[in-house]
């Protein structure tokens, strides 16, 4: 299947190399075209350079959005339309940081990223916040984890999208694990009691409730 990647920095070219290893075709886009270029020569045969974000969606079944928080918007009202019919999968953590590095949280303390991000899809786009559960680093060195794989949590309101998504972790080598609705996004955040841990399944699930 075909997944188009919107942001090919640092957690969006992880998820493009786990992708791709697990047999997904890509279709990259970024804001200079030549990082999305560069990606996609050093994948090889399953991913190619999109010429614009809406060619990243042109025949992808799900795209993941791999920006920055404070960018994300003007890229979902750019693409608006063809999302309707797709699976959004959005890793974003609500952070922006200065030139000293201090990190502040962009919402409100308690306000669901997932549930804003929600409010700016188009009617008809099945939204899963995942994939950014971890930083790139951990990410890469734990997909494909054996005998016990690692898990990758997610938060959807939506059975297919939670299907689709569940798909696509599996893809790039991990263990899907559902931590709820999508109001519950701020558990996989940076500073959330889900984000960076590298747990199998059975943890991961007790972590979550359901054991
Ligand atoms: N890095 C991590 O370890 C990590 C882990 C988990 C979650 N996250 C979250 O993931 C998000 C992205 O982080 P990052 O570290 O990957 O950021 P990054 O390295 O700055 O990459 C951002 C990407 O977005 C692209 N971009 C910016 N504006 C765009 C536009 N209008 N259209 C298309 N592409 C655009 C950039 O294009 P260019 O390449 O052309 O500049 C770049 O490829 C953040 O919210 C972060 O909190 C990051």
């Amino acid at each position: 299947m075909t997944t188009a990647i919107i942001g090919t920095g640092g957690i969006g070219s992880v998820i493009a190399r786990q992708l791709a290893s697990g047999g997904e075709t890509l279709r990259l886009s970024s804001a200079d075209t030549k990082s999305a270029q560069r990606l996609a020569a050093e994948i090889g045969r399953p991913a190619v350079a999109a010429a614009s974000n809406r060619d990243a969606l042109q025949g992808a079944d799900a795209v993941v959005l791999a920006l920055r928080f404070t960018v994300l918007k003007g890229v979902v009202d750019e693409i608006a339309e063809p999302l309707t019919d797709k699976l959004v999968v959005v890793p974003s953590n609500p952070l922006s940081s200065d030139v000293q590095g201090n990190v502040t949280r962009l919402l409100p303390k308690g306000q669901s990223s997932g549930k804003v991000v929600a409010g700016w899809l188009p009617t008809g786009a099945r939204l899963a916040m995942a994939f950014g559960t971890l930083s790139a680093d951990l990410f890469e060195s734990s997909g494909n984890r054996s005998p016990e794989p690692a898990v990758l949590f997610y938060v959807t309101d939506d059975d297919r999208a939670g299907q689709e998504v569940e798909r696509l972790i599996r893809t790039a080598g991990f263990e899907p694990v559902k931590a709820g609705g999508i109001e519950q996004s701020a558990r996989l955040e940076v500073g959330g009691d889900l984000h960076d841990l590298v747990v199998g399944p059975a943890k991961a699930r007790s972590l979550v409730g359901e054991a």
